[in-house]
């Protein structure tokens, strides 16, 4: 099965939508849960269409067989904080352990580098072994660990806060 990573259009909005609510629901990772994010397809259909002409914001898609099962997010920092860019990745459950993450984070790094992006951050849950390894190997440094700074159900997680300086 090919495995494809590629922009996200306006046509994906639906499936990605979809996606989201998957992967919210198949751990308790997210910042969502199976709920997914609350915008409608139109929307997310106009905001896809937005990001074809931005050197702000990007959505990478990993592909099966032309499915969604995976994406990556890269969207800059406002104002004084417009030279860092905060990343996010989420690959279906039943594609894990094929490299289909550090693929889509090896690009959306890339994209960081050619948009001139000077650093990337992004928050994970501290027991998320998996992504911090995926992290740590791509050359992110932890920076601190913040208390309690999900609540799931009632129950708090801490949350690693971690960085790549790319310039
Ligand atoms: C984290 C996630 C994106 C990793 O995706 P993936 O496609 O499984 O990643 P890869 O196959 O490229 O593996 C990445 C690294 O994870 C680590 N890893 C893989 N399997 C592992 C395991 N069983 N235990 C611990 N670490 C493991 C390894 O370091 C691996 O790199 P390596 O194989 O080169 O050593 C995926 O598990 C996911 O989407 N999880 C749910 C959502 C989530 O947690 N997103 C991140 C929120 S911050």
């Amino acid at each position: 099965m090919e495995i494809t990573i590629e922009h996200a259009s306006p046509t994906d909005a639906a499936e990605l939508l979809d996606h989201l609510k998957l992967v919210g629901g198949e751990t308790d990772n997210l910042t969502f849960g199976a709920e997914g994010l609350p915008f409608s397809v139109e929307a997310e259909t106009e905001y896809l269409a937005h990001m074809e002409s931005s050197a702000n914001n990007f959505m990478l898609l990993a592909k099966a067989d032309g499915h969604i099962i995976g994406n990556a997010s890269l969207s800059r920092l406002p104002r004084r904080m417009s030279h860092r860019g905060e990343l996010a990745v989420a690959v279906a459950r039943e594609y894990w352990g094929q490299g289909v993450g550090t693929r889509l984070m090896k690009e959306i790094i890339v994209l960081a580098e050619e948009n001139a992006f000077e650093a990337v951050d992004l928050q994970v849950r501290s027991d998320n072994v998996r992504a911090v390894r995926l992290y740590e190997k791509l050359g992110f440094i932890r920076l601190f660990d913040y208390p309690d700074y999900f609540k799931i159900n009632g129950v708090k997680h801490d949350v690693s806060f971690m960085t790549k300086k790319l310039k």
